[in-house]
């Protein structure tokens, strides 16, 4: 998945400077990973982001962890463990949009599209398409934990109470 999405990047972006922005804590091994398939001179920042889903279902996205770096006129990748409804990046990218970067795009380590909820929340490179199933490992969690396994799992529900 890595090199997937890296040759893609790679190709897209020859000779061309981006700047990354990896959301933690999910994005973290697939952004350090990547970054360093990556043959080109790239810059880094990283953000924590939480998003809720109202009664009106107007959806938002908080930054637990903001942005604190210049992005206008840069070309810019959001670094994602896993696209899901898309909720986040639908609303983040709006968030993105209005510090004007010359472009921006978003890389997804997973993405899961019988959940979408926001077609512009598709990611542009993705490194695998599953279904919907929970998945956990390499950065992906279940209440904190998992993060670190070095492999990405599907969790089955158990029917053992
Ligand atoms: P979305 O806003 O619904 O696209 O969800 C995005 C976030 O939900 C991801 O960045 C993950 O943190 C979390 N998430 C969604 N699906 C999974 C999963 O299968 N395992 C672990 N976390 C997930």
């Amino acid at each position: 998945m890595v090199k997937t999405v890296a040759d893609q990047i790679a190709h897209d972006y020859a000779g061309r400077q981006v700047h990354m922005i990896c959301v933690l804590n999910g994005a973290l091994f697939f952004a350090a990973d990547l970054m360093r398939a990556l043959p080109l001179d790239c810059t880094y920042s990283c953000v924590q982001l939480r998003s809720y889903e109202g009664m009106t279902s107007s959806g938002r996205v908080e930054e637990v962890i903001p942005l604190t770096t210049d992005i206008r006129d840069k070309d810019v990748i959001v670094i994602e463990d896993i696209v899901d409804t898309g909720t986040t990046m639908h609303f983040y990218k709006q968030k993105l949009l209005a510090l004007a970067p010359r472009s921006l795009k978003v890389a997804a380590m997973l993405f899961k599209p019988s959940q979408l909820q926001y077609p512009d929340a598709k990611p542009d490179y993705y490194g695998c398409e599953i279904p919907n199933k929970f998945v956990i490992g390499y950065g992906l969690d279940m209440d904190g934990l998992a993060r670190n396994l070095p492999h990405i799992y599907a969790v089955t529900q158990s029917t053992d109470e």
